[in-house]
């Protein structure tokens, strides 16, 4: 029998969820236009939607949050974050922000024009809009190994640094006010990136004159497995890693809400002196005033506490294994998931184990829809929904790599019944499989729209 590690923690307080009946469920989703974020979470059994936001705080996050100082200007409670931010991440500067795409927002809004070029391993969603709303072109350089799901690969996150240093010359570095690189990378699997290859980018930005952010929100857990796959860093702790990562780049946006392990925050960080003044404006006009930015001083106080839980290897080792459990559970059954296992999610290849049905009747979605048909459970389409694009110059559409189905598992919340659950409810999928029909758009926004996209099923 596999296990994982057991939870580093004892449960202290406990929230009911229930599973309503498939009729029940049938309604719902008829309700929801065939959209899961249209779900009540009250109709959720096990909410797999995003791992953001969504975890238990501890208690030493809890008491921290008493001490909230609220003051608008000066609280204790900023001071407390910017020890842990100095500490952790070293750059000379940051600004709060209410989530991580506040943060990328600004920096989008201040370096940002038409037509200039945004390079990065892959972009999250939420980073491709800020940039495509500002005029700009986001490129993503992944390693070629992240579109095969079963190519084995301990850093499947990592820019392909060929095509990085080929795409700046083409490009030419004046037409790229900046480059980034995300981790752990979300979009192609949560997969890490490794030491060498955030260096080496580091390298070739600086050598072309173009600042580098990193995308940080799951930074912990990609330096876990550096330290766990990486020649040379088994010794290191979890945060030397990340000083060390951290030590590459010009500055940071991260979404607090991962591995800081609070439900709500964000941070922009850089060492730039002007852009740091530039920043504080436009934080003001949008978020709020520099030492709270967008946030109470409780919350301020719980990411200061949450950053150094995040950390902590023998929560990351549970954490991490826990991922593991469920794609290993999975791929045991026979279900097509990413290899190796990544972070924060399991996603699973609903291209593969969907063939019959065409990638522009979503594949993923479909499967979305199954899984919480079936178990009650919901997951969300990581394929041409989300990702799928026409081009506005060529009118050619673009694919992504993969149709995806993403699991993610909310830090400090679920036990290992309920990851054997999920593995028996894809058993029970996989038995009807070839009866699963494709799904088309009904209603769409420009931007972002899976989110809100209205689906009907195709007979
Ligand atoms: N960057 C990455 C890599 C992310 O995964 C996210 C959010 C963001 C930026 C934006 O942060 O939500 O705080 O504004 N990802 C969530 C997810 C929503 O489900 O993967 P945010």
């Amino acid at each position: 029998m596999k296990s994982y590690p057991p939870e580093p923690f004892r449960i202290k307080t406990v929230e009911t969820i229930r599973r309503i009946s498939r009729k029940e469920r049938e309604t719902a989703l008829a309700a929801a236009g065939f959209n899961i974020f249209g779900l009540r979470s009250d109709d959720i059994f096990i909410d797999f939607l995003t791992d953001s936001g969504t975890g238990a705080l501890s208690d030493r996050q809890w008491g921290a949050m008493m001490q909230g100082d609220e003051s608008y200007a000066g609280a204790r409670s900023f001071f407390r974050l910017k020890e842990a931010m100095s500490q952790i991440f070293g750059f000379k500067h940051f600004v709060p922000t209410h989530q991580g795409r506040a943060a990328e927002h600004i920096l989008s809004t201040l370096l940002i024009k038409p037509d200039l070029y945004i390079p990065s391993n892959t972009h999250f969603d939420t980073t491709e809009a800020n940039i495509r709303a500002r005029g700009g072109r986001p490129v993503n350089l992944v390693i070629e190994e992240a579109a095969d799901p079963a190519a084995f690969h301990p850093f499947k996150g990592n820019m392909d640094i060929e095509k990085l240093e080929a795409f700046i010359k083409e490009t030419g570095a004046e037409n790229i006010p900046l480059g980034m690189t995300t981790i752990t990378n979300n979009a192609t699997g949560g997969q890490p990136v490794s030491l060498e290859n955030i260096r080496q980018t580091s390298e070739i930005y600086r050598k072309y004159n173009i600042p580098f952010f990193i995308d940080a929100c799951r930074y912990a857990e990609n330096a876990f497995f550096i330290k766990t796959r990486e020649t040379g860093y088994t010794e290191k702790s979890t945060l030397e890693i990340a000083q060390e990562i951290f030590s590459l780049a010009d500055g940071a946006t991260m979404s607090a809400k991962k591995d800081a392990l609070v439900n709500i925050g964000g941070f922009l960080a850089m060492n730039d002196d002007d852009l740091f003044q530039r920043a504080q404006n436009e934080l003001i006009l949008r978020e709020g005033f520099p030492t709270y930015g967008g946030l109470a001083g409780r919350d301020l106080d719980a990411i200061a506490v949450g950053l150094w839980e995040g950390l902590d290897e023998q929560y990351l080792e549970y954490r991490l294994g826990q991922t593991a459990y469920l794609v290993e559970g999975l791929h045991d059954a026979g279900i097509p998931v990413v290899l190796p296992p990544g972070g924060h999610a399991v996603y699973v290849d609903a291209g593969s184990l969907l063939p019959h049905i065409p990638r522009d009747e979503f594949p993923g979605q479909a499967l979305s829809i199954e899984l919480y048909l079936e178990g009650g459970i919901r997951g969300v389409e990581l394929g041409s929904v989300a990702f799928a694009y026409t081009d506005p110059e060529t009118g050619e559409k673009h694919y992504p790599l993969m149709e995806l189905l993403r699991m993610a598992i909310p830090r400090r919340m679920y036990t290992q019944a309920h990851m054997d659950f999920v593995i028996e409810t894809f058993k029970q999928i996989a038995e009807r499989k070839d009866s699963i029909k494709g799904y088309r758009i009904t209603y769409a926004p420009k931007l972002l729209r899976h989110f809100t996209a209205k689906f009907e099923p195709i007979d």
